[in-house]
């Protein structure tokens, strides 16, 4: 437990994950997470922003009691997922006068999913404000960041904005605000990259909203605090911008070893002529890291032998989750070997159908790749190459 202080009567009192290897039984956390919660105590009400993931109630309240906090009136809930929204029922609990103050959408959530009774909420609506006597809380509704309800909150008189979610990056550091600038980056981009990217038109809509709002420190419920806030509004900025690389993704599987020598020889070619080329082999290769690379890749070109018909279950996994994410890639298309035959290339193209991309002209070998099939690839990087040299001028 530890408690660390924003500004006078502000609290960060949530709890670090050092050991969490994996979100949502999915994202790879290489540097844990952290649930953050803070304390906001005015000189009439106290208001709780959101809570912690149930797996560390403990801590909160440990870190409550440091501050010797015998009341709570507000439980600010921005979002209802459950590592920020879980510990709300033991919160009720130990604080039974305490009302969880939300949006509608939101309520629905939390009484769906932790069946917080219907009498325990207070209702507010976009831009409503909330005084806690000397402090002032304004709700301002941002939708999609990365879920239908989610919120952040303003606290007026210390210009903190807290946004759970948004703009955080799962990083546990002892640190209560932002040092080590550039593996924060990291982290936050991996964070954009897996939660965010599907959704940048309405992050573009909420960084316009939230312009204006004189705020000096970003408070995200995961990773530390930005007492610089331009620097991770700035990088948001590019990231949601349709600014992409010259670089290519290759994402690759091989069964015996004849799609590897194809994506191997493909991937000289691109960097022949300049094009950065990030490989993935898919049986080993972090997820996230792929998550993060799609940030900036013109191209994504998935490698994959025919395995009964189809895709290598690894390319099909591939496909999906770089369908779902929805990057700004431009270009795409899909190199491999086939023994007989097979819709290897069909499946990959209708599972990437939410890219807007023009797919290039795919290169497949019947079993080893032969001089053909190399020189398909070359003229693969030279396509590429064309391609990329126009990135950006619109
Ligand atoms: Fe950190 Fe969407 O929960």
């Amino acid at each position: 437990m530890a408690v660390q202080e924003l500004k006078p009567n502000v609290y960060a009192v949530g709890a670090r994950d050092w050991d969490r290897r994996l979100f949502d039984a999915l994202i790879p956390l290489p540097d844990g997470t952290s649930y953050n919660a803070y304390l906001v105590s005015g000189s009439q009400k106290t208001a709780l922003i959101d809570t912690v993931d149930p797996v560390k109630a403990a801590e909160l309240f440990a870190n409550l009691d440091l501050l010797k906090v015998k009341h709570i009136d507000y439980i600010v809930s921005h979002h209802a997922e459950q590592d920020h929204s879980g510990s709300i029922p033991q919160v009720l609990a130990r604080y039974p006068g305490a009302k969880v103050v939300t949006n509608e959408k939101c309520r629905g959530f939390l009484m769906d999913h932790l069946l917080v009774p219907e009498d325990k909420f207070q209702v507010v609506s976009d831009r409503e404000t909330l005084s806690l006597g000397n402090k002032t809380l304004e709700f301002i509704f941002t939708p999609w960041v990365h879920w239908p309800e989610t919120m952040i909150t303003l606290l007026r008189e210390d210009h903190i904005l807290f946004t759970c979610d948004f703009f955080g990056s799962h990083l546990a550091t002892s640190d209560l605000f932002v040092k080590d600038t550039h593996r924060v980056l990291a982290d936050a981009k991996r964070y954009f990259a897996e939660i965010m990217m599907p959704f940048r038109p309405t992050i573009k809509k909420n960084l316009e909203k939230i312009a204006d709002l004189g705020y000096e420190m970003i408070a995200p419920s995961h990773g530390p605090v930005y007492d610089q806030p331009a620097v991770i509004v700035e990088a948001y900025k590019n990231w949601i911008s349709d600014q992409v690389e010259n670089e290519v993704i290759l994402a690759y599987v091989s069964m015996h070893g004849s799609t590897e020598k194809m994506a191997a020889f493909l991937a000289d070619q691109l960097i022949e002529k300049g094009i950065t080329v990030k490989p993935f082999n898919l049986i080993q290769s972090d997820i996230g890291e792929l998550a993060m690379a799609l940030v900036d890749a013109a191209t994504i070109i998935i490698g994959t032998p025919t395995v009964l018909t189809g895709p290598h279950p690894a390319a099909i996994y591939a496909a999906t989750l770089v369908n779902a994410l929805r990057p700004r890639t431009r270009y795409a298309t899909v190199i491999g070997s086939y023994g007989w035959g097979g819709q290897a290339v069909e499946t990959l193209q209708k599972m990437l159908g939410n890219l807007k991309v023009e797919f290039l002209e795919p290169v497949l070998a019947k079993g080893h790749p032969r001089e053909a099939d190399f020189k398909a690839l070359e003229r693969l990087a030279g396509d590429i190459a064309v391609k990329h040299q126009s990135l950006n001028k619109q």
